[in-house]
């Protein structure tokens, strides 16, 4: 495609402006701003107002516009926008995970249909290319498992937490200011935000379509000063990890909290930054490193896909072909880390095996050997005086 691409953008906050700036510093795309479409009318703005609109139509039904960044924070709007898009032919770029996850099937369908392309690579991990890469370079059923810390709010408060003593809310408050968190900041600390990303993983790594609410997650308010105590006394930090394995025909995924160790490539992974391990039966593991969060990060992820465009790049799904005959379960044994109080009486023969117990007047843990579904139905990770950090079996060694 040799033409200049004619982009119409949705959203001109964090990640709109940081597209804007990476793509006015990138002389080499072949793309121009036709018109941005914002909410606010109160609200200043950076560039002339020719630039903006604030009707959807003014980029939808212009004929004009090939290319639709859909860049704004509210999902459902969000859908709308691109699913519009599509029907009329344009190509669309987002970032916005919860809305991709959430209609993982529809919009396969509709790349079908109307045989436009939707690339999403900002929308997990921002910078980090992981989604091409599973695509492409990742194309067959090798693959086994994928993991990583997929959420820059939460790994940026948990540095704070752990290495400058900051209190959760100093670290959230920073986080926000910013630019990392999303605008419903309960969607990073609860993990909804990792695993959002952690479907569309699951989509492209091993060809499930999965609904989010069959992915268990467990996110960061449980953790309490008792817990990072133990932590630091042990040599770990504390990182809210995204994962997903495959175990014969089941893909197991989760999101919950870990104890790492020095010994992981995830331990070094500090701030914004996220880190994603993609394990193969031959290529055993690679390490993928990067910011994943904020506008420029997120921003050349969205420039990369326009570029990808330019040569009518778009997702085959190749994996969803294989026909793996693959499952969603959470039917794997974990070991973990269970704190309580003395408010909650835990039954013990949920353990497969205790290997540790402590007992003080405050908090009480065991450390043992669970099966994941047993825990999940245990509503222990619904309770607010407990809290599940997973420990890998060679961090203890
Ligand atoms: N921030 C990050 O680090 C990051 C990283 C990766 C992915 N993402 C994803 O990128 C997307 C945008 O995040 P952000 O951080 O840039 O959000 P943001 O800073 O809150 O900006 C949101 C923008 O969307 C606009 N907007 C909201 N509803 C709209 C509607 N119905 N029509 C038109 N414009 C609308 C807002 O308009 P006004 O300016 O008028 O308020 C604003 O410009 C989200 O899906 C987020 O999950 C963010």
């Amino acid at each position: 495609m040799s033409k200049n691409l004619k982009l119409g953008i949705f959203g001109f906050g964090v990640v709109g402006q940081g597209l804007y700036h990476v793509l006015e510093e990138t002389k080499g795309i072949k793309a121009e701003i036709l018109k941005i479409c914002v909410k606010n009318k109160h609200k200043k703005r950076t560039l002339p107002m020719r630039y903006f609109t604030y009707s959807k139509e003014d980029i939808l039904n212009n004929p004009e516009v090939d290319v639709v960044l859909e860049l704004i924070d509210d999902p459902v709007a969000a859908y709308e926008i691109v699913k519009a898009a599509l029907k009329s032919g344009k190509a669309v770029v987002t970032a916005n995970k919860k809305m991709v996850a959430d209609h993982m099937t529809e919009l396969f369908e509709l790349q079908r249909k109307y045989n436009v392309p939707l690339l999403y690579e900002g929308s997990c991990c921002a910078s980090i290319p992981i989604i091409r890469n599973l695509e492409e370079y990742y194309d067959n059923d090798l693959l086994s498992a994928v993991e990583g810390i997929f959420n820059g709010s939460t790994n940026y408060i948990l540095t704070k937490v752990f290495s400058e003593q900051k209190t959760f809310d100093e670290a959230l408050l920073e986080a926000q200011e910013l630019g990392y968190a999303e605008s419903d900041p309960s969607l990073d600390v609860e993990g909804y935000d990792a695993k959002y990303k952690l479907c569309i993983i699951l989509t492209h790594a091993f060809g499930l379509f999965v609904n989010p609410e069959e992915v268990i997650n467990y996110g960061i308010q449980h953790i309490s000063a008792f817990d990072i105590k133990i932590a630091r006394e042990r040599g770990y930090k504390i990182k809210l990890v995204a994962k997903s394995r495959k175990i014969e025909n089941k893909v197991v995924a989760m999101v919950i909290p870990q104890f790492v160790s020095q010994k992981s490539q995830l331990y070094k992974v500090e701030r914004e930054f996220n880190g994603v391990i993609v394990e193969g039966a031959f290529s055993e593991h690679q390490f993928f490193m990067g910011k994943g969060a904020g506008g420029y990060p997120t921003g050349s992820a969205v420039l990369s896909d326009i570029s990808a465009l330019t040569y009518k790049y778009k997702y085959e799904y190749k994996k969803t072909k294989q026909d793996s005959g693959l499952q969603l379960s959470t039917d794997i044994v974990i070991k973990i880390y269970l704190r309580f109080d003395h408010s909650v009486s835990i039954d013990r023969s949920l353990f497969d095996q205790i290997l540790e117990e402590y007992k003080a007047l405050e908090n009480q843990y065991i450390i043992g050997e669970i099966n994941f579904t047993k825990l999940v139905e245990s509503n222990l990770l619904t309770n607010n005086n407990v809290s599940v950090i997973l420990l890998e079996h060679e961090e203890e060694d």
